[in-house]
């Protein structure tokens, strides 16, 4: 499984959501591919926001190697899904798409808690650590449910 987690700067919160989600596709023995990506190209090639570093930290996760890079229309047909962090990721992947738009494949991260209640994830750019932590727990639990179907249950 290929997996596109897509926010806004890819320096914040869709890393976040990389790193989460690759941990548990690791712990889970699942071999996926999870990568990362912004729709706007403002920050490529940095490294995490310094918050998103240390909230990723403080869960024994580590996303310093990351490094940004833009949303290509080529990312849709190379990915089997692609999650966008809120609605104006959604529309814009979508806007940068055109005609290679296939709406199958994405879905709002915070749908596969809540389905249907079309819920963004807060961008806490503006904002200090505390927002980082609510984003590192929305996206936690929204990782869970992503992964669920596919771990295997021993009872
Ligand atoms: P992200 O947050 O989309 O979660 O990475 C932002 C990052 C950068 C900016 C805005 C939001 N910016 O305006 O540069």
């Amino acid at each position: 499984m290929k997996i596109l987690m897509v926010c806004l700067g890819n320096i914040c919160r869709s890393p976040l959501a990389q790193g989460i989600l690759t941990e548990k596709a690791l712990k889970a023995g699942l071999p996926w591919i999870i990568e990362s990506a912004g729709t706007e190209g403002y920050h490529v090639g940095e490294a995490p926001h310094k918050l998103s570093q240390q909230v990723a930290k403080e869960n024994g996760i580590d996303i310093s190697m990351q490094r940004c890079r833009q949303f290509s229309p080529e990312d849709m047909r190379f990915y089997d899904k692609i999650y966008a962090m809120d609605q104006s990721n959604y529309n814009d992947i979508k806007r940068l798409c055109g005609k290679n738009w296939q709406e199958e494949k994405v879905k709002l991260i915070l749908n596969e808690l809540n389905p249907g209640k079309n819920e963004d994830v807060p961008d806490p750019w503006y904002g200090g650590i505390e927002g980082f932590r609510d984003v590192f727990e929305l996206l936690n639990k929204a990782c869970k449910k992503i992964i669920e179907p596919y771990q295997f249950h021993t009872s």
